[in-house]
């Protein structure tokens, strides 16, 4: 949801930039001594009753994350204390680029020990989340809500409660990495057991150890307590690496009313879609009876399953257990189809359509854009107030959740059909789909645009959107 900021705001906002910019970065970083604190940190959870080590990113009041009011700047002095170098993007803002958390393209990786500060004007409201940029640390729960509410209490005498995903193991990641480039992992094993080689239909290449809700399993869940015919909205990240999910309300029902913090007109499901980094936003009502309700996640092409259970007082809690009696369907772009943005783009004709192959995949486990690893490497170039339409085409046989940074677009086509589409920053794009979406250039940079599976991002599916001086 975008707000419309005053001029005076604005104003103020691009004075205070170009200070910034006019005495460089320790100007920012010095304007950030007194910002709440984010510390990226060694944590241990418990996991299918073995300790594991992981990262966590813990704010103000030792909570996950940070959250802000709307009209507020995002302010935040980053330290790390995780014993590695690292630089958190914050997903779904719209920062100045050189705030952006990408290495390379924003700043120098964190040393440990050693702190950012970031303070920019932010103007977008919603559900977002924060994760390392390095390496494969995401896959390490370097990760957390970034949660920016409209008002200071709930519009409606509604309970908000946000919900992470992960995908877990106790693997090395770049030792999982390492297999898949090898031509072992999920699609050498397990997957070619379901049938699933290299041809549309491979849906997992990582066999996960667990499915976490923040932070748990099925197993042994959160337990949330909800009032007896109270309104709830679930504000649900999905940060897993590797695995896009579906939302399974059991006997509920929900209104689907954001997408990546921007708003859709309300959709009535009790299954939603929620690939690779996207958030929804669900709200519900508790039966006034009460009860036990769980809320499910499944992975997609498998029989696990995460979740939380929302329960009145003195509801008897029946365990669930990680293991679905079935195995979930691969996610499609039809629940997309159906999606409705609230906020419209202003009326403007398009600049210019790029088009955008998604490749790779083969044996070697090399992913790129147009044919090639890209990595950091320009996909195409923009002009400050162009319009800018991407058509993504996936010529691979596995689904890729397609990011661009430092914007949001509209879906505005689905293969050969023309939508008035969600407003995003991150669309699932499924095997041999054509997605197209359409964007303003509006915040000049180098910005990132990659697939989110973690795995086909470190191998190669990641490329920039590259601002050029207008002529
Ligand atoms: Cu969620 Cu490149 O980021
Ligand atoms: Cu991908």
């Amino acid at each position: 949801m975008m707000q419309k900021i005053g001029r005076r705001g604005l104003l103020r906002g691009l004075a205070a930039t170009a200070a910034i910019a006019g005495f460089g970065r320790s100007m920012a970083q010095a304007q950030a001594v007194d910002a709440p604190l984010l510390r990226a940190a060694s944590r241990t959870i418990e996991v299918n009753g073995r300790a594991a080590k992981v990262f966590g990113l813990l704010g103000p009041g030792n909570k996950p994350g940070m959250e802000l009011l709307l009209g507020d700047r995002f302010r935040a002095r980053l330290e790390n204390g995780t014993g590695m170098e690292t630089l958190i993007h914050w997903h779904g803002l719209a920062p100045p680029t050189e705030q952006d958390g990408v290495p390379m393209l924003s700043q120098p990786v964190l040393r440990p020990g050693a702190s950012y500060g970031y303070d920019f004007v932010n103007t977008r409201s919603g559900t977002h989340w924060m994760h390392s940029h390095v390496g494969l640390q995401e896959q390490q729960l370097l990760a957390a809500p970034l949660i920016v509410r409209e008002t200071e209490k709930p519009v409606f005498d509604e309970q908000d409660h946000v919900v992470m995903l992960h995908d877990f193991s106790f693997r090395d990641p770049a030792e999982i990495l390492a297999e898949l480039k090898s031509g072992g992992g999920a699609h050498a094993g397990h997957a070619n057991m379901q049938g699933m080689d290299n041809m549309p239909g491979r849906l997992n290449d990582v066999v996960f150890d667990a499915y976490l809700c923040n932070d748990r399993t099925l197993d042994d869940p959160e337990i949330v307590t909800v009032e007896k015919g109270g309104q709830v909205r679930l504000r649900i990240i999905n940060a897993a690496a590797a695995s896009n999910m579906w939302i399974d309300l059991a006997g509920l029902e929900g209104d689907l009313i954001a997408v990546d913090g921007n708003a859709v007109h309300p959709v009535r499901s009790s299954r939603f879609p929620l690939a690779i980094a996207q958030r929804a936003d669900i709200r519900l009502r508790i039966p006034r009876e009460g009860g036990a309700f769980p809320v499910l996640f499944q992975p997609e092409g498998l029989a696990a399953r995460t979740g939380l259970m929302l329960a009145t007082v003195g509801a008897q809690i029946g365990k669930i257990g990680s293991g679905a009696a079935t195995t979930a369907s691969a996610l499609d772009l039809s629940f997309e189809r159906t999606l409705r943005a609230v906020g419209k783009l202003p009326d403007e004709p398009v600049t210019r359509t790029e088009v955008l192959l998604l490749t790779g995949g083969g044996a070697d486990y090399v992913w790129g854009l147009n044919g090639k690893p890209s990595m950091h490497d320009t996909v195409f170039t923009v002009k400050q107030g162009e319009r800018i339409e991407a058509m993504m085409r996936n010529t691979t046989g596995m689904a890729h959740p397609m990011h661009l940074h430092g914007h949001y677009f509209k879906v505005v086509g689905i293969g050969n059909t023309r939508i008035d589409g969600a407003l995003r920053d991150t669309v699932l794009v499924p095997p041999l789909e054509t997605v197209t979406i359409m964007f303003d250039a509006g915040n000049p940079g180098t910005w990132a645009f990659h697939c989110h599976h973690l795995y086909h991002m470190n191998s190669g599916m990641m490329g920039t959107v590259a601002y050029t001086r207008a002529a």
